[in-house]
């Protein structure tokens, strides 16, 4: 199964994607920002990159674009990490089903922004990660596996943050697996 993986910055969930692909094989990385750290992770791998800023192009157009390099690469599932950029519902409807995401929550707790910050000051005892389906609704589709992490006394965002993050690296590839296999 052929994956796409959009990203915005440093790409260590796509690293850990393409470190651990056996059942899915990762025919293009594709990212907003065209100096993203993670493109140039890629491109070292010798992975197929597509970068296009959409500074100055209508979204549609912007989209069409990513739509069209990700159908030339025969991808067939797309797995956003860390792609801080809304698809539209046009985007999403095209590919209905056959996009997923990993949040920095325990979802549905915390859809967004800030989850971190939000889960110390609201005194948790536990925070996590989730990988959902995409849907219109932002963060808001069907959770297909989560992994949780203790709020530790003194955790600041950023620590938390990278302990989440460590999870992260687990859960995506192990939910991608699984869901390619489904
Ligand atoms: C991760 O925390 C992910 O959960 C969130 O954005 C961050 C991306 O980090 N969606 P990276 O680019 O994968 O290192």
């Amino acid at each position: 199964v052929k994956v796409g993986i959009l990203l915005s910055g440093r790409g260590s969930n796509m690293m850990a994607l393409v470190e651990a692909a056996q059942d899915y094989h990762v025919a293009l990385v594709a990212s907003d920002k065209p100096d993203a750290a993670g493109i140039a992770w890629a491109r070292e791998r010798g992975l197929a990159t597509f970068t296009q800023s959409p500074k100055g192009i209508p979204k549609a157009d912007y989209e069409a674009a990513i739509d069209a390099a990700l159908v030339e690469a025969g991808v067939e599932i797309i797995a956003l990490a860390g792609y801080m950029r809304l698809l539209s519902d046009g985007f999403v409807a095209r590919w209905a089903g056959r996009i997923i995401n990993i949040h920095p929550s325990l979802l549905p707790k915390y859809k967004g922004l800030d989850t971190h910050a939000r889960a110390i000051e609201a005194g948790d005892a536990v925070a996590g990660c989730s990988v959902h389906i995409v849907t219109e609704e932002l963060d808001g589709g069907a959770v297909l596996g989560q992994a949780e992490v203790a709020i530790l006394p003194g955790d600041t965002p950023d620590s938390l943050a990278a302990r989440v993050l460590e999870a992260e690296h687990r859960l995506y590839p192990q939910i991608l697996a699984e869901f390619v296999r489904r």
